[in-house]
């Protein structure tokens, strides 16, 4: 007799998923099709299981999870089932990578999902330092786990600041210097939250909602990244104004190669 589809769900999730807590509680923010997609990623060998809950956003939860291999590996999920797609559609408007999707929430959420993949891809380019991507599937991204050997991940900077701030500070401009000229892609959500401290090194994350320099907002967008930051290195007690970093940022942006 041919499996139920209901058994079938059930079944991958309890394959794919080590956690009972994570097992139980999956369908209450993902859909189906979120496990059809962990079953491609898992026929592709990019992942063996998901074994625990990194965090919880609004938006998204991260997961730890191994690959075939036994590598440690990041997968962000983002919510079918209780996100905010209005918020979304004002960075995928706009961006002409993403003209052609369709509107309906689920589609929405899955180009959400390419756009991040896309976005680290670019920054990577850049030579930002930011999560290597690996694959896209559906509502799902995978990328390398930023963390320490034994599988703990890396703090953010709100929670673990890096103590050189003039190092931060010269790295971090210069790394929204290259994204701008190099990835033509502003951020649009950086601040100690969306950096994390690896062993003292800063690691650019959370790339879904960067917009490309010719997005109508692009210019709003990269102030707000710019005041973040340097109220950030204020509250430090490395003040700087955002005018200040502004301009930081365009005598860096004009040492950047040509493309
Ligand atoms: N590649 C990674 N390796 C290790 N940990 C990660 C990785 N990516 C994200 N994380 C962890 O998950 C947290 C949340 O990730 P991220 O900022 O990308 O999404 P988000 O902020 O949850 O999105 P939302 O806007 O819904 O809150 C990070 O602060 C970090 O602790
Ligand atoms: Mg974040």
């Amino acid at each position: 007799m041919k499996e139920g589809a209901e058994n079938q769900y059930a079944r991958m999730i309890k394959e794919y998923i080590s956690e009972e807590k994570i097992q139980k509680t999956f369908n209450q923010v993902f859909d189906h099709e979120t496990i059809l997609g962990l079953h491609e990623l898992a026929e592709k060998g990019m992942l063996e299981k998901i074994e625990h809950v990194i965090s919880t956003g609004k938006e998204a939860q991260v997961f730890r999870a191994i690959d075939v291999a036994g590598n440690f590996r990041a997968i962000k999920i983002y919510k079918t089932k209780t996100a905010t797609f209005r918020q979304m559609e004002q960075y995928i408007q706009g961006d002409m990578r993403f003209e052609k999707i369709k509107h309906d929430p689920r589609s929405l959420i899955n180009a959400w999902a390419r756009k991040e993949f896309k976005n680290l891809e670019l920054i990577q380019a850049a030579e930002v330092r930011c999560p290597h991507p690996l694959g896209f599937q559906k509502n799902i991204l995978i990328m390398e786990f930023i963390g320490d050997e034994k599988g703990n991940p890396a703090l953010n900077l709100k929670e673990n600041p890096i103590t050189d701030l003039e190092l931060l500070y010269d790295t971090v401009t210069e790394y929204v210097a290259r994204m701008v000229e190099r990835a033509n892609l502003v951020h649009a959500d950086l601040s100690e939250y969306n950096i994390l401290n690896l062993h003292q090194e800063a690691i650019i994350i959370d790339c879904g909602q960067g917009v490309l320099k010719s997005h109508p907002e692009a210019k709003t967008f990269y102030e707000r990244d710019v005041q973040n930051l340097a109220n950030y290195f204020t509250k430090m007690g490395y003040p700087k104004t955002q005018e200040e970093m502004l301009k930081k940022i365009k005598e860096k942006r004009e040492k950047q190669p040509k493309r």
